[in-house]
C-alpha cells in the first residue's frame, strides 16, 4: 500500500473530492495546512504597501490505496486539482505497511 500526501489548493477541493468519489475512492483525511513551495509565497499589494505572505492557505489530502490503484489516484488527482498554473500543489508516495480497522482487527498489507 502507499500513502498519497497530496497538497492542493483550497478552491479546488470540492472538485477533487468529487472526481475522487467518482472514481471510487472512499477512505481519506483532510487537513487545511500552510505550506510553501518554489516561489517561497507571493507578494501582494496592502494598505498602500507590499506585504509577504510567505505562508499560504492550502489543503493536504491523505489518502492510503493499494498499490495497483497508485497510478488510477494519481491521475485522478493531477486531472482535477490542476489549474496550469503556480501554486497547484504536489503529490507525495509514502510506502505503507500496514492498515488497521479498529472496529474489526481486519488488516490489510
Ligand atoms: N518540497 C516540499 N516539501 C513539502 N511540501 C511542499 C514542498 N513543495 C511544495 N510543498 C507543499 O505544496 C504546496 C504547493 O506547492 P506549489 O504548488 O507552490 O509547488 P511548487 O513546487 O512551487 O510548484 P509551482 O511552481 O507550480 O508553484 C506548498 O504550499 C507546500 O505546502
Ligand atoms: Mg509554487
Amino acid at each position: 500500500m502507499k500513502l498519497v500526501k497530496t497538497i492542493i489548493k483550497p478552491e479546488r477541493f470540492e472538485f477533487v473530492k468529487k472526481a475522487l468519489e467518482d472514481k471510487g475512492f472512499k477512505g481519506m483525511t483532510i487537513t487545511e495546512v500552510k505550506g510553501r513551495g518554489e516561489q517561497k509565497g507571493i507578494t501582494l499589494e496592502y494598505r498602500g504597501g507590499l506585504m509577504t505572505v510567505d505562508l499560504l492557505p492550502k489543503i493536504q489530502l491523505e489518502i492510503v490505496v493499494r498499490d495497483n490503484e497508485l497510478d488510477t489516484l494519481i491521475g485522478t488527482l493531477m486531472e482535477s486539482a490542476r489549474t496550469g498554473k503556480i501554486g497547484d500543489g504536489k503529490i507525495f508516495i509514502i510506502p505503507v505497511e500496514k492498515s488497521i480497522r479498529i472496529r474489526t482487527g481486519e488488516t490489510e498489507v
